[in-house]
């Protein structure tokens, strides 16, 4: 078997070489606290997505991934083998995989990341910049001597990378992403519509302001007062507004990459144009914000939420590519 795996803070996909994507579902782990015995995994994936907040309190939702790296290497390796399982992996069947990672991860986390990955059975791991694994995704050819730019705006950062010839030339990260950006509609929903609601609405408001157009959107929520439930009308220019101070947060760090490139290079990424991804560049507003900011053309990929893992699969089919820009 060979893999693909984007390992997000927010969502976690894998494709297969040969079938395909084979597993896109948020990154969380419901498991029951054992005290003196092990932990037990009781739901992963979409599955523990749905039971959050309907648990007893023994059960605890755990997100294996912060801020896009392994914190925790005894939980990241439970759940990279819970997840392997869905995926379809037969017991001790070999397992070959390519694993983004952030451009800004340190060598200790990548390290944590790596071991976390042995232990869960795949071998050999080679880990890849997680902008290079979407370029790749979307078609580009990373060791082409013209320059390629990349955004990519997930659930818990946000990172610019500029990169050619199997190696990186300029690269910001922002820890700001889409889940500070669901924060800022909450608080504007509280503050705003006098209104409670948890995260899972928020979200749902976030991602429903950006795709039915402009008109009003209705959300169930807690009256602020009362405490009872109630129902609130919202238009999705509110919601533009409540995000708009954390994408031009993001948006002035990614900006700051432009700083280290070459004028041949700035060149090069104004002809072809700067490639987006990860779920939060669908926020309404984020491409045209970032296009003003640059001042460069931006292009949205055509896959957003699964061209790392698609990349990383191809990547693994790739020797050259692989020799350039892996770890392992
Ligand atoms: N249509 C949409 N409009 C706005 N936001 C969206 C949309 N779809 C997904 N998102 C947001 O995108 C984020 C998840 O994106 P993605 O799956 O790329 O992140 P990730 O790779 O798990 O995180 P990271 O790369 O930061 O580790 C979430 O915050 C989600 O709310
Ligand atoms: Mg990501």
């Amino acid at each position: 078997m060979e893999l693909g795996i984007d390992l997000g803070t927010a969502n976690t996909v894998v494709s297969d070489v040969r079938r395909g994507i084979v597993f896109d579902e948020p990154t969380v782990m419901l498991l029951r606290r054992g005290g003196s015995r092990r932990d037990r995994v009781l739901a992963v994936g979409q599955e523990a997505a749905d039971l959050l907040g309907r648990t007893p309190s023994r059960f605890v939702a755990v997100r294996p991934l912060q801020d896009g790296v392994v914190t925790d290497l005894e939980t990241a390796r439970v759940y990279l083998r819970s997840v392997l399982r869905k995926a379809g992996r037969r017991v001790w069947a070999p397992v070959r995989a390519v694993i983004g990672v952030p451009v800004g991860s340190t060598a200790l986390e990548h390290r944590a990341l790596l071991e976390a990955a042995d232990e869960a059975g795949l071998r050999p791991v080679t880990t890849l910049d997680e902008a290079v694994a979407g370029a790749v995704g979307c078609g580009l050819d990373p060791l082409e001597r013209r320059v390629h730019m990349v955004v990519d705006v997930g659930g818990g950062t946000a990172e610019a990378v500029a990169f050619c010839y199997g190696g990186v030339l300029a690269s910001r990260t922002s820890k700001l992403g889409g889940d500070e950006m669901t924060v800022a509609v909450a608080r504007y929903l509280r503050e705003q519509h006098q209104l409670f609601v948890g995260e899972h609405e928020a979200e749902s408001l976030k991602i429903r302001s950006g795709s039915d157009g402009s008109g009003p959107l209705v959300l169930q929520g807690r009256d602020a007062a009362t405490g009872r439930p109630r129902l609130a009308t919202v238009q999705a220019a509110e919601v533009a507004d409540a995000v708009r101070p954390i994408v031009d947060e993001i948006v002035r760090t990614l900006s700051a990459s432009l700083d280290d490139l070459p004028p041949q290079a700035i060149a090069d990424v104004m002809a072809e144009g700067v490639l987006v991804f990860g779920g939060s560049s669908l926020v309404s507003g984020f491409p045209q914000e970032l296009e003003r900011t640059l001042g460069l053309p931006v292009k949205l990929a055509e896959q957003p939420l699964t061209c790392v893992a698609e990349g990383a699969a191809r990547a693994l089919r790739n020797r050259p590519l692989l020799a350039a820009y892996g770890r392992g």
